[in-house]
């Protein structure tokens, strides 16, 4: 069964084709990173136009790939919530227009619950080894872990009460003085020959004793004073980061990278004493999950604990269409789809947002 999937929830334009949920016939992602650059940060209206422009065209690219037609098609998936509200329109009125016109089933995949896909795609697992699962999303929108008893039934077990973890790290990239998204730069500088994590001891939230909840914007206010000094009257700064030489940002970068990537696996842990030794695996995506000390303690975490760690490859860590259309075939094997009164929404669905 071959399914288009359609992704544009916030600054990824992606477009796949997927083959019984795991095969990645191919997988088209246009990016706006030189758009929103100069922000700092994603603008929401320039979001939505690029998408506007670019959708017909990623769509083209991605069933050309696949080496299909549009007849080949058995079925349109597409992100359709959460994310920036004018960005989802887009997408979502392309999979409509498209899954009408072709007189093919449309399936609407939760955007969070698709990251937790990421990792199945290309491989053959079997699903019975993989739920029931700690599930963990860390992107530049989200942080929050989940207990999967299937792709689709989630419950929330926390969440950043702030900054979601890569938000984080493109915050703290900017204080270094670094570009936009700053996670993969940090993440370069950290591995970096000499990298002195230890340079300076920035904190780890721990938050309350049995906590599963995150927070990271203490740590980038640590940051923030180290690079900077602490604001005087008026909340001026003693300095920019223009005093930084290279070695000191590389080593701020390394320490920051330890922390994050610390306060991470600390709270994985925590779940995993929480719910018993009743999971098979631990999945995580999101942006973040390309992080290579995230990868590299998650594995040790799971190795303790005799689990099944599923990574997705770098490609499939970020926004992408592959993850929605692997989703959305699942939907369709469990006798799940929507019609054309699907909504884009910019919430999470409730079970995912623990609402
Ligand atoms: O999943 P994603 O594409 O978008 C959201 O759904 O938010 O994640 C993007 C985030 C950005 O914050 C980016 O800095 C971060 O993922 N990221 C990383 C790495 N690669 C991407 N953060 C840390 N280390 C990386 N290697
Ligand atoms: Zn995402």
């Amino acid at each position: 069964m071959l399914i288009l999937g359609i992704e544009s929830s916030c600054d990824e334009t992606a477009a796949a084709v997927v083959e019984d949920g795991r095969r990645v016939r191919s997988s088209v992602v246009a990016g706006q990173h030189e758009i929103h650059e100069e922000y700092g940060g994603v603008v929401p209206e320039l979001a939505s136009r690029a998408h506007a422009e670019r959708i017909t065209g990623v769509i083209t690219r991605a069933i050309d790939e696949a080496g299909c037609g549009l007849g080949d098609l058995d079925a349109v998936a597409v992100g359709h919530r959460p994310g920036l509200i004018g960005a989802l329109l887009v997408g979502v009125s392309a999979a409509k227009a498209l899954a009408w016109s072709l007189g093919v089933p449309l399936v609407g995949v939760d955007h969070l619950r698709a990251h937790l896909w990421a990792g199945l795609l290309d491989t053959e697992v079997e699903l019975g080894d993989v739920f029931p699962a700690l599930g963990l999303v860390i992107s530049g929108g989200h942080t929050a872990m989940f207990r999967c008893e299937s792709p689709t039934q989630l419950v929330r077990l926390g969440g950043t009460i702030d900054d979601a973890v890569g938000e984080a790290y493109d915050k703290a990239a900017a204080i270094l003085g670094l570009g936009h998204p700053g996670g993969p730069t940090i993440d370069r500088l950290a591995q970096e020959e000499n990298a002195n994590d230890r340079a300076v001891e920035l904190p780890v939230s721990r938050l309350g004793r049995e906590s599963l909840d995150f927070s990271f914007s203490g740590l980038k206010t640590a940051l923030l004073y180290e690079v900077r000094g602490v604001p005087g009257p008026g909340g001026v700064f003693e300095r920019t980061s223009d005093a930084l030489n290279d070695e000191r940002r590389r080593d701020l970068a390394a320490s920051f990278q330890r922390v994050a990537s610390k306060a991470v696996v600390l709270k994985m842990e925590r779940a995993l004493d929480a719910i018993g030794d009743t999971p098979r695996s631990i999945l995580v995506g999101g942006g973040v999950s390309a992080n290579s000390r995230i990868r590299r303690e998650s594995l040790v975490l799971a190795e303790k604990h005799n689990l099944k760690l599923i990574l997705p490859e770098m490609r499939f860590c970020v926004d992408n269409a592959a993850m929605i259309a692997g989703l959305g075939h699942y939907r369709l094997a469990m006798g799940e789809q929507d019609d054309l009164t699907l909504r884009a929404s910019p919430s999470m669905s409730p079970a995912t947002s623990g609402c």
